[in-house]
């Protein structure tokens, strides 16, 4: 019997059992990308709309992939048009549509990803669930916490939704009708206030060769440094 349904529409997964797959972390890290090892993890990228997660999670997405080595990046606009369409921003749909991403997360990093999130996540409650989500499997997961004021952002409204938020179209918009908890004790800063999108990139870039997510032996590093190409220019590390 699979997930049933009880009377108070409650779903029961009492007789479900966990089913480990046969290929190990190791052998699907030995056969996917350029360079052997397991890499699967999770960088969650939280802050204000328009603070440049999309824009930073993308930048990296590429430059990772031209590399040869696996990564995803999982946007929370992309999510809310198809697995959590059905989701609003309340606090508690947002709290769901956390949840749902962070399980999807858990499984593209264990496929062996390097898995890329950016969503707004405007609560510390909720961030740790999708911490938790993936530590509960053995899983990296880091926080990187994207930082704008909100005037820079309303300022850069690149979609035009602080606007709509300020005219009163859109409610409980994060950072006016709804709060964003700044995170406490985040893995890593990035500021796009002082640095531009490609130091952005290389900074978290440095940091997943800190964390031996990236390889870093010598004929990794000159081949990594070489290929850092960003919008086009070539840029040092
Ligand atoms: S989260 O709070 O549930 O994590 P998520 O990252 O999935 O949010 O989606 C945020 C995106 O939805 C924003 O980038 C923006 O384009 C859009 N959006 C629409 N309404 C809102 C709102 N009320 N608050 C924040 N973002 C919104």
């Amino acid at each position: 019997m699979g997930i049933f349904l009880q009377e108070d529409n409650q779903i029961n997964t009492n007789n479900i059992t966990i089913q480990k797959n046969d290929v190990s972390r190791e052998m699907r890290g030995n056969i996917i990308g350029k360079f052997k090892g397991f890499r699967g993890c999770t960088l969650w990228l939280t802050g204000l709309s328009g603070a440049g997660k999309t824009s930073i999670a993308f930048n990296l997405e590429n430059y990772l992939v031209k590399l040869g080595i696996p990564a995803y990046s999982l946007d929370g606009d992309n999510m809310r048009s198809g697995l959590n369409k059905n989701l609003t921003f309340s606090k508690e749909d947002r709290q769901e549509n956390i949840r749902r991403s962070a399980e999807v997360a858990k499984l593209f990093s264990d496929s062996g990803h390097i898995t890329i999130c950016s969503f707004v996540s405007p609560f510390s409650e909720d961030r740790s669930l999708a911490r938790k989500i993936h530590q509960d499997v053995g899983l990296k997961f880091f926080e990187i916490f994207i930082n704008a004021s909100l005037d820079v952002c309303e300022s850069r409204d690149v979609k035009g939704l602080y606007e709509k938020a300020r005219n009163g179209t859109i409610k409980s918009f994060t950072g006016i009708g709804q709060n964003y908890q700044v995170p406490i004790d985040p893995d890593l800063i990035l500021d796009t206030e002082q640095q531009t999108l490609d130091e952005s990139t290389i900074t978290l870039v440095k940091f997943l060769e800190g964390k031996k997510i990236i390889p870093n032996t010598p004929e990794c590093r000159v081949e990594i440094r070489n290929n850092l190409f960003f919008n086009n220019q070539q840029t040092k590390l």
